[in-house]
């Protein structure tokens, strides 16, 4: 499909008929973004609305687009009564685990209280269907590895602590107002986009993948390896990382059981295998074919050693696999992006001629 032809559609992209709009809360986001090309291809109704703080409106590759900040009720109360919406994906948070140990009220803030604001508009006007985009980071250091949905949430950073506040805050407005949610536990996202179209751009980029690729691109940059003294088999930290496009394929795979019908769930969203940062910085090396240049520090505040996920269950109740099961794959889609776009979203040839898409 060519997106940047579609994108220039009106903006009232009719989708299958008698299917309500989803409406895509900080869909400018890395993973937002893509989770937006997704449901393009599969034909819905897209509105994304996002306050572009830390998303990008190149990243919006179709649909209609409304800049604003879901603290503003006033906003969010026109969108509802003018749009026949019938889902949300609520992408719309603040997710630096390290940013969260040192301003804590900005997570709650943004994360929490604005969260509200959009519950009740929904409400507000029957709609009750949510996807939530929840982390792995509920989980704090897990006793048992991989970690399944019972395993008990006890995060250990306030990022972890806002996503789960807003579980228990979605699961008493099920019980109260009837409420339909999905919560979604991403473990690591990484990857971008195999057309090669859209990818991560955060400034300042602090996720272990791009800075890694980064590093090469940018001369004299070294990547921090954040502790070398963890209880794992080469000190340093493991994460399970999945592919962007896994984790947008599982959203559809929530709206599409949240309209069957399927009761509200909590899963986990990750490939179930874990990877240490030594070990990805040589994953990269393998991919690119270059040598990571490094520099050993200190542990980075409020990471947990070991997050792996067990995905069994989103794939009995929902039958979602991870099509990206290879590390290598994963980091491939990653190098393709960075290398063509080294400034981001910036390297876009559309941004230089002046033109967002509209
Ligand atoms: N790391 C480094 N050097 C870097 C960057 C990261 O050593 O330059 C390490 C971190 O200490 C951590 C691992 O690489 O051990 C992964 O770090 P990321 O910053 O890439 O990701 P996080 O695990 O901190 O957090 C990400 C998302 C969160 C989500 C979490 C779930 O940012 O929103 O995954 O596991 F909650």
């Amino acid at each position: 499909m060519d997106y940047n032809r579609q994108s220039l559609l009106p903006l009232e992209f009719t989708g299958e008929p008698g299917v309500g709009k989803v409406l895509i809360i900080g869909g400018a986001g890395y993973i937002g973004s893509h989770i937006v090309k997704r449901v393009l291809e599969r034909g819905m109704q897209t509105i994304v609305f996002d306050n572009l703080q830390t998303g990008h409106r190149e990243a919006v590759i179709g649909g209609t687009f409304i800049q604003g900040d879901i603290g503003d009720e006033r906003i969010l109360q026109e969108i509802f009564a003018a749009h026949e919406i019938d889902s949300v994906i609520h992408m719309a948070a603040d997710c630096l685990v390290g940013d969260s140990m040192k301003d804590p009220l900005k997570y709650f803030n943004n994360n929490v209280s604005k969260g509200l604001n959009l519950l009740g508009a929904m409400l507000k006007h029957n709609v009750n269907k949510m996807v939530f985009s929840s982390s792995a980071a509920v989980y704090g250091n897990p006793t048992r590895v991989p970690i399944e949905e019972d395993s008990p949430p006890l995060p250990v950073n306030p990022y972890g602590e806002t996503k789960l506040i807003f579980e228990k805050i979605l699961e008493s407005c099920k019980v109260a107002h009837g409420l339909q949610y999905i919560s979604l536990r991403y473990f690591n996202a990484a990857g971008a986009d195999p057309d090669g179209l859209i990818g991560e751009d955060h400034h300042p980029e602090t996720h272990l993948i791009p800075t890694v690729l980064m590093a090469l691109l940018k001369k004299g940059r070294k990547v921090p390896i954040y502790g070398t003294d963890y209880d794992t088999p080469d000190g340093t930290c493991i994460r399970d990382y999945i592919h962007i496009v896994d984790i947008a394929e599982a959203h559809i795979l929530a709206l599409e059981a949240l309209h069957g019908g399927e009761g509200s769930d909590i899963f986990n969203l990750g490939n179930g295998k874990g990877f240490s940062v030594k070990q990805i910085i040589q994953m990269a090396s393998t991919v690119t074919g270059r040598t990571i240049p490094v520099i050993e520090t200190q542990r980075r505040p409020g990471d947990p050693p070991i997050l792996i996920a067990s995905s069994e269950k989103i794939g009995r109740k929902l039958g979602w696999f991870p099509r990206y099961e290879k590390l290598e794959d994963i980091i491939a889609t990653a190098w393709r992006w960075h290398r063509t776009h080294p400034h981001g979203f910036r390297s876009s040839s559309l941004k230089k001629g002046g033109k967002g898409w509209t």
